[in-house]
């Protein structure tokens, strides 16, 4: 596996492999990388015969009072592993690669971008579309791999690709849990042994969500009121939203009908986790 910090170092490699009539799959992350992330690059080594990953913790996605400075980070575990699921290219550049330091042009899906998470993180979603817009044009796969854990990034991924016109399929990929339930993520290695064991409201919120809808409940209210009785039962979880929404538009509905998305943000002291779950109503 090759590792570089370079961007034209990425672009010749990968014009090296397009020569050779290489496909080319690309998961981007931030690292940390843990199952979720193995299952999306195991996929794209699946499905391409060449596999690129971005490790790069994105400063632009995190708001002023968020976490970029304590954002977990561990280089070679993250190599071991993606060296290990077989993949060919680790790309891992320092923000100063991937930002001149007058740096002023963002893309930004609206609407899309603007409920669920886009509420309580204003600027987010502009600077997760801004990088993934940057290292499409870096990497040019024919795949992108994301998780469906990060449910309304990747319908703002896939609006920006259909509305920009990018020539590369978009996929996505089922949330991979803990045994007892808990959503993977590199934010829960923040929770205390008492946190980890709250945490567990949000899997269950999501499981009884579903269960209810698959039973036949199509009424929103009744399902997330439901789902809120569980979370505010936990003295140690704070709703930031439990919401169901159109899938692809991340409107709010109030009756699942179609591609459903019931998804939910919860502080657990002072992590904020996501869960969701979509179904066809
Ligand atoms: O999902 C993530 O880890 C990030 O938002 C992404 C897509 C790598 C962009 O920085």
């Amino acid at each position: 596996m090759e590792i570089t910090g370079l961007i034209e170092a990425v672009r010749a490699q990968v014009k090296e492999w397009r020569r050779q009539g290489h496909s080319v799959g690309f998961v981007p992350t931030m690292g940390y990388l843990h199952e979720g992330h193995e299952s999306l690059i195991q996929r794209a080594v699946k499905e391409n015969d060449k596999v690129v990953v971005s490790d790069f913790v994105n400063p632009i996605q995190f708001g002023a009072q968020e976490d970029l400075s304590t954002y977990p980070r561990d280089l070679d575990a993250d190599c071991a592993l993606c060296e290990a699921a077989g993949v060919d290219l680790l790309f891992h550049p320092a923000p100063e690669e991937m930002y001149a330091p007058d740096f002023s042009t963002y893309v930004k899906a609206e609407r899309v971008s603007d409920g669920l998470c886009g509420k309580s993180r204003p600027t987010h979603f502009q600077g997760v579309c801004t990088v993934v817009c940057k290292l499409f044009h870096i990497v040019m796969p024919d795949r992108a791999y994301f998780g469906q854990k990060d449910a309304q990034q990747l319908a703002v991924i896939r609006r920006m690709t259909r509305d920009l016109n990018l020539d590369i399929a978009i996929v996505g990929c089922p949330i991979i849990r803990e045994a007892d339930g808990l959503a993977k993520s590199s934010r829960n290695t923040y929770l205390n042994e008492e946190e980890r064991t709250a945490a567990l409201v949000l899997s269950r919120a999501i499981f009884l969500g579903e269960e209810l809808i698959k039973q036949g409940e199509r009424d929103a209210e009744t399902v997330l009121s439901a789902m809120r009785e569980i979370i505010l039962a936990e003295p140690l979880a704070r709703i930031d939203y439990v919401e169901m929404v159109d899938a692809d538009t991340m409107e709010t509905i109030r009756q699942a009908k179609g591609r459903t998305l019931v998804a939910i943000a919860v502080w657990i002291g002072t992590t904020r986790l996501i869960d969701n779950f979509i179904l066809e109503a």
